[in-house]
């Protein structure tokens, strides 16, 4: 199998099963459950399920279990990203090809949606321990995505993005915003494959690489996201390009300019694959995962 069609296998696998655990409303539908439906079900590459998936697999863990893993970590991501393009964040109108969540739904439910889909994902993680066979490599696995979700991890880049926006980020700066990156973009990554991994009770070494590995697959990750706000078009990316000069951010592309961001894609890369390479599992799939992100379209 090419490594196209296995990643469209894999990533075909990851929206069944996130369709699979998304709510259902017995008797009651009011607009904040249908808006978080309406943010899954607009799609997305359900990359961070892929992964998370396909590292439990390396490691010997079973489909059945990492299922709930799966769909947590998206949902936590799709959480996210409907916060993120709220007036008083980006302020961005459109989102995976549709009008984002509060330009449909209004404001409140796209606070409130955020808010129960980042909920619900431990509403499906914890029940994902509960049935575990082994419940202490699980709730290793959920600790690690509450931790890379949280103040320490996303949420914390968020914040400090946000703060440091509009100029008050300056060239000198650059550790922070390395700084913001990792938290903001690369923990959801590292917590894909770490969680997937610590699961299938991988040990602590396997697991710290598999940290590094994410830390530098998500730098890369967001330079190229940069990139591409820069230089592609709304209908490629489903979102609004050129949101980051709206905003005034400072990112690696107003920094190193176009070609210099993409060098930079390009050494993160190649950390990330040197991390993988030294891993005790079948590695080849993320490897070619890793090389593939690096020039990505979307
Ligand atoms: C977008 O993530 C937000 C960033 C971290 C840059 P993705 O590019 O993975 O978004 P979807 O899930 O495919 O929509
Ligand atoms: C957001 O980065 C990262 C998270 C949502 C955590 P961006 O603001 O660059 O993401 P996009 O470009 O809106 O997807
Ligand atoms: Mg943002
Ligand atoms: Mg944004
Ligand atoms: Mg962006």
């Amino acid at each position: 199998m090419t490594f196209e069609e296995e990643l469209r296998l894999r990533t075909e696998n990851a929206e069944k099963i996130i369709l699979k655990w998304l709510p259902v409303f017995p008797g009651y539908r009011g607009s904040m459950a249908e808006a978080m439906k309406y943010s899954i079900e607009a799609g997305g590459k359900r990359l961070r399920p892929v992964m998370l998936g396909m590292m439990n697999e390396a490691y010997g863990g079973t489909e059945e279990e990492a299922g709930p893993f799966m769909a947590a970590i998206e949902y936590i991501h799709t959480s996210s990203l409907i916060h993120d393009d709220l007036p008083a964040i980006d302020n961005d109108e459109l989102r995976r090809g549709k009008p984002a969540v509060h330009s449909r739904f209004g404001e409140a439910m796209g606070v409130l949606s955020g808010d129960a889909l980042l909920n619900y994902a431990y509403e499906v993680m914890l029940k994902g321990v509960a049935s575990a066979r082994d419940r202490s490599s699980a709730a290793a696995a959920a600790g690690i995505l509450a931790d890379k979700s949280g103040l320490y991890g996303m949420l914390g880049g968020q914040g400090l993005d946000v703060e440091y926006e509009k100029g008050r980020l300056r060239v000198d700066d650059r550790e922070m915003l390395e700084e913001i990156c990792v938290r903001k973009t690369s923990a959801l990554i590292e917590a894909s494959l770490m969680a997937g991994a610590a699961l299938a009770g991988a040990d602590k070494e396997e697991i710290r690489l598999l940290e590094q590995t994410g830390r530098a697959t998500g730098l890369a990750f967001q330079i190229r996201d940069d990139i591409l706000d820069a230089t592609s078009t709304d209908e490629t990316l489903g979102k609004p390009v050129h949101s980051d000069e709206k905003n005034g951010k400072l990112t690696f592309c107003s920094l190193l300019g176009i070609d210099g961001a993409q060098e930079l894609v390009h050494r993160y890369t190649e950390e990330a694959v040197s991390c993988c390479e030294k891993l005790n599992c079948r590695n080849g799939m993320l490897k070619e995962l890793i090389l593939y992100l690096c020039d990505r379209r979307s």
